[in-house]
């Protein structure tokens, strides 16, 4: 087995050994970015489900700390949040050995229970900076639900956050179909203040990993809910669905109105991702988990000791467009700076790298010496992803399938920048900027300032080792350390 082969990222997280899916726990504090992840650290494929642990102090270079959470017997530890109980509202606080108080960390995940697939809510608290953890006794905190007399076989993933409307702490749980809001003043005792679905009838996924959180924006707070979903045969998208709205008394209500559903990646490789919570930043960051359920099990970085990757973390914001609010993604710790780079229409790449692209109307190549090749063609209004010779798809029956190697995305127009036609200069085609991080077998793309981003895997024989810009784009490289 090739330890540190070329699909392995660099600069995003992966376990050291064995399986990652969900991002888990994430929170700052004091000087470190926390990243726990649901791990399971004895195959490369799923398997009963531990909390592995990472931090970094740049979001880009990730240290792998022991494992935070086990199973316990048929108990898995399923995915869920981390907040730092610095007011001890929970009482659960204990004295140190110079006599001064020591505020716990509390993760929230859901117990799922093999045999049964009964899940419930649980917490354990940590008094050592979040490395290893203390069950609650008086776990579930959340119970499973019990509808027409039957238990509900899918509510998991409890995000627990401090409102600052009201000071008290909120709780999303993905509950099959809807996400329960719940309500605490202890971190304890929760109160259901509310449920909420999507009104889309075509879709019919059982719902994951919800988050919610407020923007400050021009029109004041702002609440953003997101859900995942896992996508079905038809449904190539990693379907992280989000919506803009209220959220007061305990009940979500969107404000904005789509007839598609708004979705968080035009690639096929972010699912799960949800915030940190204290983060220290004015706008919110996000880690996504890069690959996509659906062929997360086959994926050839297997070959590497290893199945699962994080996304960049991302700083979200929320933007006004002519179509409505909309989320712009961009990736911290990643120096965009430009300064001294030559532009170009062809360049030398190498894994990891990032390359930044302008111009108007054209088409981005990244290519090997084995003719494979991943494309990203700009128009005035989208952007097409094409991997469909990118690389390796025999490892799984859909990865190779025209649904999951070209994805079109319609290009967002910020509102200050349109004119009175609602789009910017008429006729002429509109420039593009676009950054495209590439890091072994993750290509991320951010276009139009982060309003369209992508997540694709792509596994060439031998790595890229060339970008070509053709029509009226040109391309600057930067390498990354
Ligand atoms: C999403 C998910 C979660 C669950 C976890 C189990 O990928 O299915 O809903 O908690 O993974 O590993």
């Amino acid at each position: 087995m090739e330890e540190h082969g070329s699909f392995r990222p660099a600069l995003h997280f992966s376990p050291h050994k064995g399986w990652l899916n969900d991002p888990n726990g994430l929170i700052y504090h004091d000087g470190l970015w926390h990243l726990y992840f649901q791990h399971y650290p004895h195959d490369t494929v799923w398997g009963p489900m531990h909390w592995g642990h990472a931090v970094s102090r740049d979001l880009m270079h990730w240290e792998e700390l022991p494992i935070a959470l086990y199973p316990a017997g048929e108990l898995y530890r399923f995915s869920g949040s981390m907040v730092f109980d610095r007011d001890n509202t929970s009482g659960m606080a204990r004295t140190g050995a110079d006599g001064t108080l020591i505020p716990p960390f509390a993760a929230f995940y859901t117990s799922h229970v093999a045999t049964g697939h009964l899940e419930s809510q649980s917490v354990a608290f940590s008094y050592d900076g979040g490395m290893t953890f203390e069950d609650y006794p008086g776990n579930p905190i959340v119970a499973t639900p019990v509808i027409d007399g039957v238990p509900l076989s899918d509510f998991r993933d409890p995000k627990v956050f401090k409102n600052p409307d009201t000071g008290l702490w909120n709780m999303t749980v993905a509950a099959k179909y809807y996400c329960n809001f719940y309500e605490s003043s202890d971190l304890i005792h929760w109160n259901l203040t509310s449920t909420f679905t999507h009104g889309f009838k075509e879709i019919t996924n059982v719902w994951a990993c919800t988050d919610l959180i407020p923007f400050e924006t021009c029109e004041g707070r702002k609440w953003v809910f997101f859900a995942s979903m896992e996508n079905k045969e038809d449904q190539p998208e990693p379907r992280t669905m989000y919506f803009v709205g209220r959220f007061e008394n305990g009940t979500f209500t969107p404000e904005e109105k789509t007839a598609d559903p708004l979705w968080i990646d035009f690639g096929w490789d972010n699912y799960a991702g949800v915030t940190f919570n204290d983060c220290p930043l004015s706008d919110p960051v996000m880690i996504g988990w890069a690959v996509n359920p659906r062929y997360a099990n086959q994926v050839p970085t297997g070959r590497e000791g290893f199945r699962g990757h994080m996304t960049s973390a991302r700083k979200l914001t929320l933007v006004r467009t002519t179509e409505g609010w909309r989320l712009s993604f961009s990736p911290l710790g990643f120096d965009m700076n430009e300064d001294g780079l030559s532009k170009d229409q062809n360049a030398v790449i190498s894994s990891p790298c990032l390359i930044h692209v302008h111009g108007g109307e054209g088409r981005l190549t990244l290519k090997n010496t084995e003719g494979e090749h991943f494309d990203v063609t700009v128009t005035k209004d989208a952007v097409t992803i094409d991997r469909s010779a990118a690389g390796e798809q025999d490892f799984q029956m859909d990865f190779g399938t025209k649904a999951y190697s070209f994805r079109t995305v319609s290009r967002l127009v910020p509102a200050d920048a349109a004119g009175d036609a609602g789009h910017i200069g008429g006729d002429r085609a509109r420039d593009i900027d676009m950054t495209i991080i590439l890091d072994g077998c993750l290509i991320e793309v951010y276009a139009d300032g982060g309003l369209e981003t992508a997540s694709v895997n792509a596994f060439p024989k031998t790595p890229y080792s060339l970008v070509s810009a053709e029509g009226g784009l040109e391309v600057r490289v930067s390498e990354l350390k």
